[in-house]
């Protein structure tokens, strides 16, 4: 694979018309990733009212493929109980993006450690206990310590 080729034409969509960048003013609970690798990072706010995400935005420095799959989560998110927000994984993302070449799939993975990084980011604001997500072992590897605000 090689050229833009290699991605779907919604990654392609995604990345040059991505939704719902920006910031969330009071957010409900803000996610702050990076891949010490390749160094992109990414910052994912959510606003949840009652149980429901009523809106997600992000703001990412990193490839195309981070930027495709920070766009495809924020949408997958919105008008999703937490609960259920919970359970989108980086294969969901890059699926509904039509799929990401292999090479590309810790980009998927930066969006999936991001909702969960706000979704943790919300519990503790609410001071309710942190729900593990027993598949994903991965999950946090990547956080990053700079503040939220
Ligand atoms: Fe770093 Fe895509 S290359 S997230």
């Amino acid at each position: 694979m090689n050229g833009t080729s290699s991605y779907s034409a919604k990654v392609m969509d995604h990345f040059t018309n991505p939704r719902n960048v920006g910031e969330i003013e009071n957010p409900s609970g803000v996610g702050n990733v990076g891949n010490p690798v390749c160094g992109d990072i990414m910052r994912l706010y959510i606003k949840v009212e009652g149980d429901i995400i009523i809106d997600a935005k992000f703001k990412t420095f990193g490839c195309g493929a981070a930027i495709a799959t920070s766009s495809m989560v924020t949408e997958l998110v919105k008008g999703k109980t937490v609960e259920d927000a919970l359970k989108i994984s980086n294969k969901a993302v890059a699926e509904a993006l039509g799929g990401l070449p292999p090479i590309k799939m810790h980009c998927s993975l930066l969006a999936e450690e991001a909702l969960r990084s706000a979704i943790d980011d919300y519990f503790k604001r609410q001071g309710k206990p942190i729900p593990q997500s027993p598949d994903k072992k991965d999950a946090h590897k990547n956080h990053l310590d700079f503040t939220q605000d």
